[in-house]
C-alpha cells in the first residue's frame, strides 16, 4: 500500500494486536464482554474528498453489517456481529477459531487430506453459496481466505461481506462464482477440480442452477477474451 494512503482516526484501535492488514481494513484481535473477538476497522483513503470519504466508508461499514445479517437469516453460518461503531469505522465480530479453507487446501498438498474430506468441504461451500444466491444475496469476494472451518462445530463459516449486495440477477451470481473459480484455479489446482466439486454441490442445492450456469459460461468466455487481449 502507498504511504499516506490511510488516515488514522483519533479513536483507532492502536493498542490492540494487529491480526491482518488489508487494502481497505485492518483486522485486530480483541475481546468483547470477555469473549475473543475480531475488530475490523475500515480506514479512510486520503485521496478521496473528506466528506465523500466519510460517507463511503460508513456506507461500506453498514453495508457489511447488513449483508452479514441477511446471510445469517438465510441460514448461512457467519460470525456473530457484536458491535457497529461509526466513530471508529469498525465492526466487532465473534472470533471464529479454526483454519481458513485456503490453508486447509494448501496444506493438503504434501500430506493429502482424504478425498472424502475435500469433497465434503466443497459440498459445504457450494451449498452455502447456493443459499446466499437463492436468497438474493451476492457475497462479492468469494475466495478461500474468506471461509473458515470452525474448529468447534466443524461448520463452514463465511466472512468478509464488505463487497456484498442484494441481487437476484443470474449475471451477478455467475460473476460471484467466477471470482471463486479463478481463486481456486490460481491457488488450489493441486487439489484437483475443487471448483468443480463446489459447482456440483451448488447445482444440487440451488433452484436457479440452469440460469446461473448459462451466465457462468458467458462470464468465463468474457474472462478468457480479456486474458487474450491482455
Ligand atoms: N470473525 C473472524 N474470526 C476469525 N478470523 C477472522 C474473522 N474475521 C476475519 N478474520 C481473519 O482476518 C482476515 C481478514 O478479514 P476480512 O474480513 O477477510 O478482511 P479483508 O477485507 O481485509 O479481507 C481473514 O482472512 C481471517 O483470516
Ligand atoms: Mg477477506
Amino acid at each position: 500500500m502507498a504511504d499516506g494512503d490511510n488516515n488514522e482516526s483519533p479513536q483507532s484501535h492502536h493498542d490492540l494486536p494487529l491480526y491482518k492488514q488489508g487494502a481497505e481494513a485492518r483486522v485486530y484481535e480483541s475481546t468483547f464482554l470477555g469473549k475473543r473477538a475480531i475488530v475490523k476497522e475500515r480506514f479512510s483513503k486520503k485521496y478521496r474528498h473528506p466528506v465523500l470519504d466519510v460517507k463511503l466508508t460508513q456506507k461500506r461499514l453498514t453495508g457489511e453489517a447488513r449483508t452479514l445479517t441477511k446471510a445469517r437469516k438465510l441460514g448461512v453460518v457467519t460470525p456473530a456481529l457484536y458491535a457497529v461503531n461509526l466513530m471508529t469505522n469498525s465492526l466487532t465480530f465473534e472470533f471464529v477459531e479454526g483454519p481458513l479453507v485456503k490453508d486447509i487446501l494448501l496444506r493438503s498438498g504434501p500430506l493429502p487430506t482424504s478425498d472424502d474430506k475435500i469433497e465434503e468441504l466443497a459440498g459445504h461451500i457450494g451449498r452455502a453459496i447456493a443459499k446466499l444466491h437463492d436468497g438474493g444475496l451476492i457475497h462479492g469476494d468469494l475466495t478461500t481466505s474468506n471461509m473458515i472451518v470452525c474448529a468447534k462445530t466443524n461448520r463452514l463459516v463465511l466472512i468478509d461481506f464488505g463487497l456484498g449486495y442484494n441481487s437476484t440477477l443470474p449475471e451477478d451470481k455467475a460473476v460471484d462464482l467466477y471470482v471463486l473459480e479463478r481463486a481456486c484455479v490460481a491457488m488450489h489446482s493441486s487439489v484437483g477440480d475443487f471448483n468443480g466439486l463446489i459447482l456440483a454441490a451448488y447445482n444440487k442445492a440451488s433452484k436457479y442452477w440452469s440460469s446461473t450456469y448459462n451466465k457462468l459460461a458467458a462470464v468465463r468466455l468474457r474472462g478468457r477474451k480479456r486474458v487474450m487481449v491482455g
